[in-house]
């Protein structure tokens, strides 16, 4: 397999506490990966370790076959990974283009020199454009980000995470929070921004990790017990006991639809 991600036995301590232990896991080139888990496992951590927001205590992370632990997040975002937050990260009094202008100007600043500046701001302008047009906020161009509806502000944030045309996309919970017909439209949303792209997501709601994942690992006391199709995974033994008692438990998984 042609991996886009690779963790190879990553663990990461807090103080005394283990709260990454020894996670592998391999991600193909244009993989649509869900990463799923009850309260507290570790996903979110996974995501801060892949995108160098803390450097892992030891193992391995490579992003396109070259190694990325311990790098910085900026560094590893221009070597083409980018990710969105669990809780909403937008610039609440900029308008939607502005949000968009700055995340583009941000991935691309290290190509342009200061003699280049005019030809950069307009290179931003017109990607800032094809975004907003991708995510299909064209009507909300100049409304300011903090009066969107929340579905508007996760459907920005998505767009501010693939602005810089990174290869690798890292969501964290993007539909929590929506109702039913909210988070259907972000998985239309998310599948067709992430077209050629690998996609790796944390995500609560079975429904869409059923429905977008090409493959599910399964992340519990920060180990993975299990990477494997969706219905492999459906079926698993141990996943099945994992998630007895809790609000993902045996009847989610078997009602959740491809
Ligand atoms: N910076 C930190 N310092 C100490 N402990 C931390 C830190 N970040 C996370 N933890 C702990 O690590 C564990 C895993 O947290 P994490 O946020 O990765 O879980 P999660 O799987 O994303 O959970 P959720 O589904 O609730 O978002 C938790 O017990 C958390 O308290
Ligand atoms: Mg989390």
């Amino acid at each position: 397999m042609n991996a886009a991600l690779e963790l190879s036995e990553v663990r990461k301590r807090f103080g005394q506490t283990e709260i990454i232990r020894g996670v592998t896991l391999t991600i193909g080139k244009g993989e649509r990966h869900a990463l799923i888990g009850p309260n507290g496992a570790g996903k979110s951590t996974t995501f801060n370790l892949i995108s160098g927001r803390f450097a892992p205590t030891s193992g391995a992370v490579k992003l396109n076959g070259r190694s990325i632990a311990g790098l910085r997040p900026f560094e590893i975002n221009r070597m083409g990974l980018s990710r969105s937050f669990q809780i909403t990260n937008i610039f609440h009094r900029l308008s939607v283009f502005e949000n968009l202008r700055c995340a583009v100007l941000w991935s691309l600043g290290y190509k342009y020199s200061f003699w280049h500046r005019l030809s950069a701001l307009r290179d931003a302008k017109e990607r800032a454009d094809e975004v907003l047009e991708l995510i299909g906020m064209q009507h909300r161009r100049n409304t300011q980000a903090g009066l969107l509806t929340y579905a508007e502000q996760r459907a920005l944030e998505i767009g501010i995470t693939i602005a810089g045309g990174a290869d690798v996309i890292l969501l964290d919970e993007p539909t929590a929070g929506m109702s039913r017909s909210e988070s259907d439209h972000a998985v239309e949303l998310i599948r067709k921004v992430t077209v050629g792209k690998t996609l790796v997501m944390v995500e609560h709601d079975m429904s869409v990790v059923f429905g977008l994942a090409d493959r599910i690992s399964v992340l519990v006391y920060g180990e993975v017990i299990a990477t494997d199709t969706p219905e492999a995974i459906r079926n698993n033994r141990r996943v099945k006991e994992a998630y007895l008692g809790t609000s993902l438990d045996e009847p989610a998984l078997a009602g959740a639809h491809e």
